[in-house]
């Protein structure tokens, strides 16, 4: 099974430069190329990507339908502007804002269930990394997000973020980073069996750059990127996806 590229942005709290090149370069692209823009800018940008190759996602929602949750967004306000993609477990959702694993597990089980491309983040800390404790950190973030999905993997994306690695300019070696997908993909067989585990596409994230992408991609089971600080300015974001799709040939 050939895993097809995805190219993904994460604006986090920002907004993109200008999204007209990203839509107007990519209309062919064998790869898939994703922007995850603030809540309050998904249905301009919406209306700028539809008919086009660029797909929008949302960065993060609640698994409520409706309620008393103030400041929240459930799939069914996404479901309505077309949303086909969420990122769920982002580690700025679990460090900055306390989400646990059990909250993110109830999130991608919505997600799936309302037909969302579910891509959940994981990833260990400088200081687990450190304790030499970052397998088995990965290893439990994977078992409860994953609980309960059961037949429902085709929908599922991995992101493999290290929090050491975001936003911070060092981003993990090929080889790190590869070590740590095998890993993941080898949980991921054992949670839910050879075929998804090889079906299942893994995104790299953490300081991913036009100069250092190439190499990223290049490794066995890297499937893709989650990008932040370089998918808000197109010329850098246009160059990753002309990277990447050198790769993908
Ligand atoms: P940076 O690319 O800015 O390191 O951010 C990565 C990230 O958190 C994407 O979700």
């Amino acid at each position: 099974m050939t895993r097809r590229i995805l190219i993904a942005g994460n604006w986090k709290m920002n907004l993109i430069d200008d999204i007209q090149p990203i839509i107007d370069n990519n209309a062919n692209r064998k790869l898939d190329i994703l922007v995850c823009p603030p809540f309050t800018h998904l249905g301009i940008v919406q209306s700028a990507v539809k008919d086009s190759a660029v797909k929008l996602g949302a960065q993060n929602v609640h698994d409520e339908d409706n309620g008393a949750f103030t400041g929240e967004i459930s799939y069914s306000f996404l479901k309505s502007l077309g949303i086909e993609y969420v990122i769920i477990g982002h580690s700025e959702r679990r460090h900055v804002f306390n989400e646990t694993d059990e909250f993110i597990n109830k999130k991608v089980r919505k997600g799936l269930k309302k037909g969302f491309q579910t891509i959940l983040c994981v990833g260990e800390t400088e200081t687990e990394r450190n304790a030499n404790r970052y397998k088995a950190v990965i290893e439990n973030q994977l078992k409860i997000g994953l609980m309960g999905i059961e037949n429902n993997f085709e929908n599922i994306i991995i992101a493999y973020e290290p929090v050491w690695a975001i936003g911070t300019g060092k981003t993990a070696t090929p080889f790190d980073a590869e070590d740590m997908h095998r890993f993941i993909r080898e949980k991921v067989a054992e949670i839910a069996g050879n075929e998804v585990a090889s079906d299942i596409r893994i995104l790299y994230g953490g300081s991913v750059k036009e100069d250092n992408v190439k190499e990223l991609l290049r490794q066995d089971n890297i499937d893709g990127a989650l990008i932040g600080g370089a998918s808000l300015k197109y010329e850098h974001f246009n160059k990753i996806i002309e990277i990447a799709e050198l790769i993908n040939i």
